[in-house]
């Protein structure tokens, strides 16, 4: 494929990127793909790849470039990202009550983090397309029965039965048209005021009773209110920009055939954007060099994320880096790290100070909860609030030790009142658990946890930096 140089780059030939040389949209096909379900009908599968690459679009390429845009800012230390969301969406939680409460916890921890770090947040979801799920196993067995895994409901159903678990290709179709009714119902209340600071009200949850945490945050809340009414009666004017904000949608773009029919040009910008999110990441089981991950991630134009466990070498992972940014492209590549607790302080530091020492432009985040996960004697899936909180402190120490910043945190969380995490304000235990757990994959924190977690990292940041 011709080389081209973005025009709006080539102005300041520092950072001009190229189009790679033989990449296209279904190129990844000629790698090993992992994580890829076999769809049994192979006339179904194609009948609904079609279907798929004339569909409108989810998202549009001047929101990704301003995403990426943001996300150089936050290299430079001048924004902090929170991205976060379920670990899985399902199609039965595509309910306004899930989504807007969702949406609620996030603007609460974004108002903690604005309002303690003094920089402007980066929102994220984990939504409106976080259908596809790795396994660990491809198939799983109970009471002597095996069927294959569940991969997430863009590929197959969770009950324990044979039909439920054939890889269906019109499930693409259907997240496809779930994720776009998240997005719209997530665009129409913004638009239509829901973030509007002079109104945080809007962001109670009505489950919430008196949450250990509802005092602290009131205060914050009231001394906002105050600030407002100040400005606005010392300018006589309305703040106006106070009343919406941006919201970005991320997922992992595991399901490669998916991915691929909502690749396209546009008419105006260069290249090919990934026009199903802003911002897709590549998963830790699926980022080896020369798979098929990698290669689809390389030619599309989208801020992308790389997930990385404490098993990467830094000579890895620079080889990756230049896979997937060639030209150290600001804003292009966030490294989001999943080491766990009782890694992190061995793990991180050499992978800092390697892609410092080669000079590569890179936002880091940190995942303090894939790297926690564990099970309880009772059987449930879970994570120790107390590690999850361990990891993320470790993180910004290491950052701050080796001259370098942590620009945000990638988190899974919920607004409904789930008992998946352990610990935390209110303190759950293993026996807490059964009363409300209902994540079909990873345990998520609830909605005290999530502002917990906002509280913690205002109060780190603020030793590090002397805030
Ligand atoms: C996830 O983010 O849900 C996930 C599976 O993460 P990882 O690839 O880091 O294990
Ligand atoms: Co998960």
């Amino acid at each position: 494929m011709q080389q081209r140089t973005s025009p709006e780059v080539a102005m300041s030939n520092a950072t001009a990127v190229n189009l790679p040389a033989d990449w296209s949209p279904s190129s990844w096909r000629q790698r090993t793909a992992l994580q890829m379900p076999t769809y049994p009908d192979a006339a179904a599968l194609d009948g609904a790849l079609r279907e798929l690459h004339a569909l409108p679009p989810l998202v549009t390429s001047w929101e990704i470039l301003a995403l990426k845009k943001q996300i150089a800012e936050a290299q430079e230390g001048k924004r902090f990202i929170l991205q976060g969301g379920d670990c899985a969406e399902t199609f039965d939680g595509c309910t306004s009550e899930v989504i807007s409460n969702r949406l609620k916890v996030l603007l609460q921890m974004s108002l903690v983090l604005v309002h303690g770090l003094r920089l402007p947040v980066v929102r994220i979801g984990r939504f409106a397309g976080q259908y596809a799920k790795p396994r660990s196993a491809d198939s799983e067995e109970r009471d002597g029965v095996s069927l294959p895994s569940y991969r997430g409901d863009i590929v197959n159903g969770p009950e324990f039965t044979a039909e439920a678990r054939i890889p269906d290709p019109r499930r693409m179709i259907k997240a496809h048209a779930r994720s776009a009714m998240t997005m719209n119902f997530v665009r129409s209340l913004i638009d239509g005021g829901f973030a509007d600071l002079h109104h945080p009200e809007y962001w109670n949850l009505s489950w919430v009773g008196h949450s250990p945490l509802a005092d602290e945050y009131r205060r914050m809340v009231d001394g906002i209110g105050d600030a407002v009414r100040f400005m606005e009666t010392l300018s006589g004017n309305q703040l106006h920009n106070l009343n919406r904000v941006d919201f970005y949608t991320s997922h992992e773009a595991l399901l490669l055939p998916y991915e691929e029919g909502q690749t396209r040009e546009v008419p105006r910008n260069w290249g090919w954007f990934n026009l199903s999110t802003h911002f897709p990441w590549i998963g830790m089981r699926t980022a080896q060099l020369d798979g098929a991950h990698v290669e689809y991630f390389r030619g599309i134009r989208n801020p992308i994320g790389l997930k990385i466990g404490p098993s990467v070498a830094p000579e890895q992972l620079l080889k990756v880096i230049e896979a997937l940014n060639p030209d150290n492209e600001p804003g292009r590549l966030t490294l989001i790290h999943r080491m766990g607790a009782a890694h992190i302080a061995e793990k991180l530091p050499p992978l800092l100070a390697a892609v410092k020492r080669e000079g590569k432009r890179v936002l880091w985040i940190c995942d303090p909860m894939h790297g926690n996960t564990e099970s309880t004697t009772n059987g449930y899936k879970t994570r120790r609030f107390r590690n999850i909180r361990s990891e993320l402190e470790q993180a910004f120490d290491a950052h701050a030790a080796a001259g370098l910043h942590l620009g945000g945190v990638h988190l899974e969380l919920t607004g409904e009142d789930v008992t998946e995490c352990l610990g935390g304000a209110r303190e759950l235990t293993e026996s807490d658990l059964e009363r409300a757990y209902r994540s079909t994959v990873d345990p998520r924190l609830n909605y005290e946890q999530a502002l917990e977690i906002a509280m913690l990292i205002v109060r780190k940041r603020g030793q590090i930096v002397g805030l």
